[in-house]
């Protein structure tokens, strides 16, 4: 049986049309766009309407994937959704997806892995084209952390925001050319010791309520670095790829500090470096794709250039992927 390879077909994004600029949250907390910018990068984050949930957000960064691979919502037999605030506790929000894009064969499930969600589910969706499961895959992110937010501490609520971004990956005969194209590797890690560092204060089992996000900011920037640096460490390891032959460098857009106290510890080019945190704040699971729907749009990113993924969250969980685009 010849081996199978997952190519990246197409990719979308969506923010929701709200957008709040830190001069706005001054307006609500003692906080300044100066400290926000200084501490962060963030200028300004996108809030779900009232009537928006999650999948609906995710149903249209999945639209403008498949316009942008050129398919219909009918290839797709696979739909991985990374999220920590799904619709409802159940269904999963991947079949509410699932039913507005009017597919009903293939399957349809969420991954929660927080802000690394989006890599796992990656890697998720890439193990099972690669075993001949499934022919096509939306590997989709999409958080609306508005409503997990407390709006009166202003150390966690200037720092997230809503959006949602989508892969499109497809399933092809691998050539073993040393150019092909395709998912080259991924890296997952966790380690629930940590779990109490960036959590959310509530939960279907434990206060029947949804809870408010809770974070000790300067205990998660202390071990960001260490662990994103470590998993591409792996990821550079399993490849023989380095800082110096990737070509896009597009991380999990938490904190433009972690970012580049990251890409300096592994020697990546700041011109490599896919930075959009100041147009959408942390949207956990969403982030590397809007910022690879950035990247794809400008032109940045091209067939045959090699991208490296990264994302570091609650948990803790942390992730890397390389992809040749
Ligand atoms: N505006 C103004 N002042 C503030 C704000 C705010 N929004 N938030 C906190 N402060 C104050 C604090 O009260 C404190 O005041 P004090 O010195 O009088 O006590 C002061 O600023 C410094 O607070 P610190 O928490 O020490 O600030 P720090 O420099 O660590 O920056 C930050 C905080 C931005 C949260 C930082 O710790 C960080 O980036 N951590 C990583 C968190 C992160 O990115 N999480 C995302 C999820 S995980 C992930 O995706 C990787």
């Amino acid at each position: 049986m010849s081996s199978l390879t997952s190519v990246v077909r197409g990719v979308g994004a969506y923010l929701p049309a709200r957008a709040l600029s830190n001069a706005d949250l001054a307006q609500m907390v003692d906080t300044s766009d100066e400290w926000i910018v200084q501490r962060t990068g963030i200028r300004e984050r996108h809030i779900a309407a009232d009537d928006e949930v999650t999948s609906d957000l995710a149903i249209k960064a999945a639209q403008a994937a498949l316009a942008n691979a050129g398919l219909d919502a009918q290839d797709i037999d696979l739909i991985v959704l990374a999220t920590s605030t799904p619709d409802n506790t159940f269904p999963a929000s991947a079949v509410t997806v699932q039913a507005g894009l009017g597919i009903t064969h293939g399957a349809a499930f969420d991954v929660q892995a927080v802000c690394s969600g989006f890599v796992f589910a990656l890697a998720t969706a890439d193990n099972f084209l690669k075993a001949g499961s499934f022919r096509r895959a939306l590997v989709i992110g999409a958080e609306t952390f508005s409503r997990i937010l407390d709006w009166s501490d202003r150390t966690t609520c200037v720092l997230f925001g809503d959006g949602a971004g989508a892969l499109v990956l497809e399933a092809v005969p691998a050539s073993g050319a040393p150019d092909q194209r395709g998912v080259l590797t991924t890296h997952l890690r966790s380690d629930g010791r940590h779990k109490h560092k960036l959590y959310v204060d509530g939960g279907v089992s434990s206060t029947k309520t949804t809870g408010y996000l809770r974070m000790e900011g300067r205990e998660v920037f202390r071990h960001a670095v260490g662990m994103i640096t470590d998993v591409i460490t792996d990821a550079y390891n399993a490849t023989g790829i380095d800082s110096s032959t990737i070509d896009w460098f597009v991380p999990h857009q938490a904190n433009r500090r972690i970012i580049d106290a990251s890409a300096v510890k592994l020697g990546i080019a700041p011109e490599k470096v896919v930075l959009t945190v100041d147009r959408h704040g942390n949207t956990s699971a969403a982030s590397i794709p809007l910022a690879l729907a950035t990247a794809v749009a400008d032109g940045r990113i091209k067939a045959g250039d090699i991208v490296l993924l990264e994302a570091m969250g609650g948990g803790f969980t942390w992730a890397s992927a390389l992809v040749r685009w």
